[in-house]
């Protein structure tokens, strides 16, 4: 069977930095990857570069077995992949429950009656009542049923998050690429959320593959795997149990800690 997500010999140059280095990795279809490591170690530019939105500057990535490294993201989204971004991206003058409504683009295939419907009964919706649904459910799941009618503009940062996340998970994708979904939310719910999502794999089949930056936290959120990236590179990767107490992996986030000191002084 065809992973999920195949990443092969993945390089990202920025002028003359190289951004992402020779990276490989898979993700099993119905499996919870963390991709992990210090800032600036190219975790966003890799999803950049699988999602269509960086061109590659060499290597490959396959969805579901096919070839999409030279796709637009628009044409790799039929293939069944979501994404957030680090930055989440909301329409600032519409409430909570109208941005989860906004599908992610091209995710909603129209089976041949619902056309017929549309043509000849314009008025009607069947769809309308079902996502209107769903969007609240997943609130209710995130646990922010009561910001529904708030703009999002007035939201902090942590939910404007939730509501990305909630937004991401109305397309029923097949392929979920999370880019540090929690960074900012409250601690307890952060964990929910990765409770949720591991819940959400479990029960439905899909693929998640998570950046987090935190490497404490995602150790202890039950993900089945964690590809941990540093300077570019895969530094290594394994189980949390494997990860837990790797030496290069203790190194590399001392050494990025260090420099992080260095530079607020
Ligand atoms: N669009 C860009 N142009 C130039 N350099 C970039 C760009 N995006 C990221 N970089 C650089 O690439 C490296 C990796 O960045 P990034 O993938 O955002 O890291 P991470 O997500 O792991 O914190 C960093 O040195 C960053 O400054
Ligand atoms: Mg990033």
């Amino acid at each position: 069977m065809n992973p999920a997500l195949r990443v092969k010999g993945l390089r990202k140059m920025f002028g003359g930095l190289v951004a992402v280095d020779d990276v490989s990795f898979d993700v099993q279809e119905g499996e919870f990857v963390g991709l992990i490591g210090p800032n600036g170690c190219g975790k966003s530019t890799t999803f950049n570069c699988i999602s269509g939105l960086l061109e590659k500057t060499a290597g490959t990535v396959e969805v579901f077995g096919k070839d999409v490294t030279d796709m637009r993201p628009d044409q790799i989204q039929k293939f069944g992949l979501t994404r957030t971004f680090q930055h989440t991206r909301l329409w600032r003058e519409m409430t909570v429950i109208e941005n989860d409504l906004v599908p992610p683009r091209n995710q909603f295939g129209k089976s041949f009656l619902d056309r017929m419907r549309a043509l000849l009964l314009p008025w009607w919706n069947p769809n309308e009542e079902e996502r209107l649904e769903r969007a609240y459910s997943t609130l209710d799941q995130l646990e922010v049923p009561h910001m529904a009618h708030n703009l999002t503009s007035e939201l902090s940062g942590g939910q404007s998050k939730l509501v990305d996340i909630g937004r991401s998970m109305m397309g029923v994708p097949k392929l979920l690429l999370l880019d540090e979904p929690v960074a900012g939310v409250a601690g307890p719910l952060a964990m929910k959320i990765f409770n949720n999502l591991r819940k959400m794999v479990d029960e439905t089949g899909i693929s998640v593959l998570i950046i987090e930056h935190n490497m404490d936290f995602i150790l202890r959120q039950g993900v089945d795997r964690i590809v941990v990236m540093n300077e570019g590179e895969v530094l290594m990767q394994g189980t949390p149990d494997q990860v837990k107490g790797n030496r290069a992996v203790i190194e590399a986030y001392l050494g990025a800690a260090g420099e992080e000191r260095e530079e607020e002084e």
